[in-house]
């Protein structure tokens, strides 16, 4: 039997709802096995309104009870698996109408994570983007914004916590050791902010005050051991309410704010009115347990949250195709608050080569391959698919254009119109560049398609250098490849901030608009041939075509005053090397010297500079990919400058020792993060002379930082003492469920080592381990996605073996939870860019999973659209 065709929604075809809310009381009957959900909502005649028109609200996976309407039993209704149609209402639904809905959901039986669910006896919800509608019958669509007012119920005993969004109102006792809890969100809001907390949790709190002078309590709810680990989360998030208030003028709405975190969660967190709730991964951390790079996400993921109050929240998207309205922005605000964390010009650059290095690692391959879609797409099948690299990184860096336009006062102005023009709305992309466009009276409506073409565009430059009359001619070309459904492209509004570099240093920096297919510039007074610093601090997401000269490019590595452009030249010339099966020269061993000796430069900076092209990035600059070949010559290129450069790591490794009490700040993790790669590349050079000092760095450290560097460096170079630190790792933290993750992570993505086994049958292994659950979203990640997504060397095997261990993993984890074996089944994307066997065997692959009957219609479309022509 052939399978339903997969059913499409088009951003064309939006429609503003029939009806609409006002006022929504909830009550709700917490039990793992039988939760009576009872609403009552006000309604009203919407936008799209037409007399007699029926009330249709979505439901799924509910048990229907009871509907009554203006407090009468209706009995005129079509259930169907995913519905419920409302007849017959008074006056045709031409005035306000109450319909109250009993209805019964099952959370222990959730394993999708989606709606409500029970994650270690505690009850969590998340509804974005869908999920509300699996906890009671709704018009589920952010265009329909209500006040919500909420009493839960629970069994004291079992739950001494009820938490939901906005105010609190009152607690009561009730018959047979039931209690109460009543909450009221005094902002009109969008089923998918709704949330709701219940179970044994505790919390830290703090009272701050605002600009206007207002009180607040924060708080920091989580299970009672973990209290100690939440000073980090409390911290960020004081820090991003003032620099909210500070940056935009943006405050703090509500008399209290709460973070939840819970431990079975699909995603990184998520920003429910006055009720974040957040994966542990993201609130929990103490120097011991967690990373600098933990600290660091901690830190933007409790602003991102925050930040969404406003951008988000308080303006919300009219539908899901304008998803970047909201994350791209939001986006944008944390990494601008997380670079201004960082206290220095340097330190903001190091934050935004880590950004751009991201978004070339995924989200370039996201946009030359099978999912390409503008940050604004145009349809999806399933929206879960829909939170991508591309709306969330790609939308930033528009955003951030704006600002490179505008300038930050422009686009500040721009923000106070925003939110002037639509507090309290749900609105669309073009609402955000209308009021960007209007309140600096620029025309940004070629700069609209950002927004509705994907693919990254590429620049070609052109230079001619004239002495005679002291000229530099300089021509734009610019490119868009085909993306699916979109063959031909029209040309972007591009801002590149460029520089013409001399000796003399007599050149301004100055913003070039390319709005044409083809542009030229004249630059005068350029009285020596100047070395080309172009997209200077990567003002647009392009890909640039510039032959420069390998002179030219070592010329930059030391010499451009761009710290990115500085960054991005040495990432050049690498690449070039590996790329070409060539081993790193003495020139370029010497620029690298001179680097990192280097006393103005930050440890960050260095270690970033040190750090080669990631092999995925690598693949998207070769036509026909042979990963095994590409790992190996970038290997190859690693061990020439940790061998080149041995003297230099060794010394490095003492002068950046971080002595003393620990310390988080920037400076001393800049000093770690350079110290670690010395390690690291000390091990790549002789792992038998330098084993012993990672593993005394293992044994000695006081903080996760620096153990996990050391153990990792020993694990993956197949030094000696690896097993013995990786089972004293396991026994150490065996309660910590967050590092046991890293444990399991650790032996996932080990690249291949010469003399030992291949990392498959490691993982095999590990996926039986005691501690290994497939249910757990994070566990699951750290032994399949950690090994089929960042592990290309032992993934793409001749024989096909990875291929194989996927096409199993996917079919397992889509019953379970279709969220996360859709994001693993995207592994395959770029099948059609790999060289033979490996193309052939992808594609098998995908055909494999294709053929399953019952596939989510997540992991549908997702190996669906891989294959399509
Ligand atoms: N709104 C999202 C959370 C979300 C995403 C819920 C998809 C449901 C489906 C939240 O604001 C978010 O963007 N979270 C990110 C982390 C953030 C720092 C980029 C996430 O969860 O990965
Ligand atoms: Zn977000």
């Amino acid at each position: 039997m052939k399978t339903d065709l997969p059913q499409s929604f088009r951003r064309l075809e939006y429609r503003p709802p029939v009806y609409t809310f006002d006022q929504v009381d909830l009550d709700i009957a917490l039990d793992p096995s039988r939760t009576i959900v009872k609403s009552r909502i006000e309604v009203l005649p919407g936008k799209s309104f037409e007399p007699g028109a029926p009330l249709v609200l979505v439901g799924q996976e509910l048990e229907f009870v009871s509907l009554r309407i203006n407090g009468q039993a209706h009995r005129h209704f079509e259930l169907t698996p995913e519905s419920l149609a409302i007849h017959s209402l008074p006056n045709e639904g031409k005035d306000k109408f109450i319909v109250e809905i009993i209805s019964i959901c099952v959370p222990n039986k959730n394993t999708s994570l989606m709606g409500l669910y029970v994650s270690n006896g505690n009850f969590f919800t998340q509804c974005e983007a869908e999920g509300f509608r699996k906890i009671t019958y709704f018009l589920d669509r952010p265009d329909v914004m209500a006040r919500y007012r909420v009493t839960l119920q629970a069994r004291e005993e079992e739950c001494p916590v009820l938490l939901s969004n906005g105010n609190f109102l009152k607690q009561e006792k009730l018959p047979n050791g039931w209690h109460s809890a009543t909450w009221e969100d005094p902002f009109p809001k969008p089923s998918y902010l709704f949330a709701l907390v219940a179970g044994k949790l505790a919390c830290i709190e703090e009272t701050i005050t605002t600009s206007s002078g207002a009180k607040k309590l924060l708080q920091i709810w989580v299970e009672p051991h973990d209290l100690n680990k939440t000073r980090h989360a409390m911290d960020s998030l004081i820090a991003s309410i003032h620099w909210d208030e500070k940056r935009f003028g943006l405050e703090l709405d509500l008399e209290r704010f709460m973070i939840v975190a819970v431990s079975d969660f699909n995603m990184g967190a998520m920003e429910n009115k006055g009720l974040n709730i957040f994966n542990t991964k993201f609130v929990l951390a103490q120097a011991e347990t967690a990373t600098d790079a933990d600290f660091a996400n901690i830190e933007s993921v409790v602003a991102h949250e925050y930040f969404h109050n406003w951008t988000g929240n308080r303006v919300t998207c009219q539908d899901w195709f304008q998803l970047s309205l909201k994350e791209g922005l939001t986006v944008f605000r944390d990494q601008e608050f997380s670079a201004d964390q960082m206290g220095s010009e340097s330190g903001r650059a190091v934050k935004r080569i880590e950004d751009v290095r991201l978004l070339r690692q995924l989200q370039f391959p996201e946009d030359a391959g099978p999912m390409a879609h503008p940050i604004r797409p145009d349809e999806y099948q399933e929206i879960n698919n829909f939170y991508t690299v591309t709306v969330y990184e790609k939308g930033s860096e528009v955003v951030r254009m704006y600002q490179t336009l505008l300038g930050r006062e422009g686009f500040r102005k721009g923000m106070d119109l925003y939110f002037q023009r639509h507090d309290g709305q749900a609105v669309t992309c073009d609402d955000f560049l209308a009021a960007m466009a209007d309140a600096n009276n620029k025309d940004l409506s070629q700069f609209q398609r950002w927004y509705s073409q994907a693919g990254t565009p590429r620049v070609k430059v052109e230079e001619v250098y004239d002495p005679a009359n002291g000229q530099y001619h300089l021509t734009l070309t610019q490119s868009c490849a085909s993306t699916p459904g979109q063959k031909d492209k029209e040309p972007f509004h591009i801002p590149l901030k460029t520089r013409l570099l001399t000796a003399k240093n007599d050149q301004p920096e100055q913003l070039l608009e390319l709005t044409q297919p083809t542009q030229s510039w004249t630059f005068q007074n350029v009285t020596e041939r100047p070395v080309l610093s172009i997209n200077r601090n990567f003002s647009a997401p392009i890909q640039l075509e510039f032959e420069q000269s390998e002179a030219d490019l070592l010329t930059q590595f030391s010499v451009d005053d761009d710290p990115f452009n500085r960054w991005e030249a040495g990432q050049r010339i690498a690449m070039q090397m590996i790329l070409g099966d060539r081993l790193p020269d003495a020139q370029l061993i010497n620029s690298y010297r001179s680097l990192l000796l280097d006393p103005n430069l930050d440890p960050a900076f260095k270690e970033l500079a040190l750090t080669l092209p990631a092999e995925t990035y690598l693949y998207e600059q070769c036509s026909s990919v042979d990963p095994q070949k590409i790992f190996m010559s970038r290997r190859a290129f690693r061990k020439e400058l940790a061998k080149q450069l041995q003297l230099e790591w060794a010394a490095l490794y003492q002068q950046n020792q971080t002595p003393g009490p620990f310390k988080s700040d920037a400076q001393s993790s800049g000093k770690r993060a350079l110290k670690n790669l010395a390690l690291s590349m000390l091990l790549e050079a002789d792992p038998k002379i330098w084993a012993p000092m990672a593993v005394n760095q293992y044994q000695v450290a006081d903080n996760m930082t620096d153990r996990y560097a050391a153990l990792a460096a020993l694990v993956i170079h197949g030094a000696k003492g690896a097993e013995e630190c990786l089972r004293d790792f396991f026994s150490r933290f065996a309660n910590d469920a967050l590092v046991i993750d890293k444990w399991f992570a650790l032996q996932s993505s080990r690249p291949p080592v010469d003399g030992k086994e291949s990392t498959l049958l490691e993982v095999k292994r590990l996926r039986e381990h005691p501690a290994f659950k497939l249910n757990n979203p994070n566990r699951a990640r750290s032994v399949i996605h950690a090994f089929c997504a960042n592990n290309p060397a032992s993934f793409h095997q001749p024989d096909g073996s990875g291929y194989a261990f996927w096409v199993e993993s996917v079919l397992a984890l889509d019953p379970i939870n279709p969220q996360v074996a859709a994001r693993l089944a995207r592994a395959l994307d770029r099948w059609r860019l790999f060289a033979q066997p490996y193309q052939g065997q992808m594609k098998a692959a995908l055909e494999q999973v294709a053929a399953c009957q019952t596939l989510s219609p997540d992991v549908r479309e997702v190996v669906g659209k891989a294959l399509a022509d």
